[in-house]
């Protein structure tokens, strides 16, 4: 989104929440039949982080914030608004941010509301983010993208079950002052709801409430047609980033770190080579997490960051795609 308005936003500070308990393919190999070969194969993915009873969603998505915080030298009263980007929260109501709200103690001004947005979630609540201080209506944004999937997911569905795990990143979006260089340059997102059945939580909503026949049908559970997703995935994701690479006279080449939706390390290659992105410029986390949907591109980022890969003033290009169907892009100057 473009702006008349002379603020300008900015990400100040990255923070990530794992659970400490790791699942190897190898250990799933022990209840799912499946193997470490197929799934290494045809996601990259080598293994992925999984709560362990007591542990819940806000409780990573917490933890996410307050590193995001430290970081950034800011307290939990600083914080004016916590957009939580989650598609597995800790209950229906209240919302994961009013749970992280109350975690990290940001109850002073603070507003908190989950957004829906499938797996592009955390770019969408950048969005909102970024127009918001824009706006000049918040001066800190605490925009957290958490996720407990490995809830969610059939474990006898071997084509699904085997690539999600569980995590939580978070990004304090702030003003950027009048000479600084980091900014958010656009974010946009993008839906398609005709396609909506493609990966979906069939049941245990308002339209097929809890029962025993949606619990028999494993149907509160991720679905997914993978081949689908698949291609749609490709095509989308690719042309936000060309949309917005246009849009700002830009070419792969001025990018410094391209940051795609961690889901699959072929979709991810799939849309580097369509892009033109060269290999050593793109951002993996997959394989240490697998698909942490809304977290995924936080988490990556802030890895990168921290280990001094991407560096302040670097041009990072940011894609997603999931359910709804629903993809976003984002350009930042870190
Ligand atoms: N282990 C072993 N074998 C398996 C597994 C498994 N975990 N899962 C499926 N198989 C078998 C199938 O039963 C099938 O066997 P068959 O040939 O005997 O019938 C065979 O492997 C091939 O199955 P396909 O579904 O055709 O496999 P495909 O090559 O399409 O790969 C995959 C499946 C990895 C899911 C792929 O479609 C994909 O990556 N899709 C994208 C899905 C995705 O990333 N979704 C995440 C949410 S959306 C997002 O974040 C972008």
């Amino acid at each position: 989104m473009k702006s008349n308005t002379t603020i300008r936003a900015k990400i100040s500070a990255l923070g990530s929440g794992f659970p400490d308990n790791i699942v190897t393919n190898k250990d799933l190999e022990k209840f799912v039949d499946t193997s470490d070969q197929w799934i290494s194969e045809r996601t990259g993915i080598r293994e992925r982080r999984r709560l362990l009873d007591g542990e819940n969603n806000s409780d990573i998505g917490a933890k996410a914030a307050l590193a995001a915080l430290e970081s950034a030298g800011k307290t939990a009263a600083d914080i004016d608004l916590i957009i939580g980007c989650t598609n597995t929260p800790d209950r229906w109501m209240p919302s994961m941010a009013a749970m992280v709200q109350a975690k990290i103690g940001a109850t002073e001004k603070c507003a908190a509301y989950d957004i829906v947005t499938a797996c592009a979630g955390w770019l969408a609540g950048m969005q909102i983010a970024n127009a918001f201080i824009r706006s000049g209506q918040y001066e800190n944004i605490l925009v957290v993208g958490s996720e407990a999937l490995t809830r969610f997911v059939n474990w006898k569905d071997r084509g699904t079950c085997v690539l999600f795990g569980d995590g939580a990143g978070a990004a304090l979006v702030t003003r950027a002052s009048a000479n600084e260089k980091s900014e958010i340059i656009d974010m946009r997102v993008r839906s398609d709801g005709r396609y909506g059945d493609i990966l979906d939580m069939p049941g245990a909503g308002s339209r097929m409430p809890t029962s025993q026949t949606v619990i028999d049908g494993g149907l509160q559970y991720i679905h997914m047609n993978g081949q689908e997703i698949f291609k749609h995935a490709v095509r989308n994701m690719t042309s936000i980033c060309e949309e917005i690479l246009e849009a700002h006279r830009l070419t792969i080449n001025d990018i410094d770190w391209f940051i795609p939706h961690q889901a699959n390390i072929r979709i991810i290659d799939a849309v580097g080579k369509k892009l033109g992105a060269p290999t050593e410029k793109v951002a993996l986390n997959v394989h240490k997490y697998g698909n942490t949907s809304t977290a995924t591109i936080p988490t990556c980022f802030d890895e990168y960051a921290e280990t001094g890969k991407i560096k302040r003033g670097d041009l990072v290009l940011m894609t997603s795609f999931g359910g709804g169907l629903t993809w976003a892009g984002g350009l930042v100057r870190w």
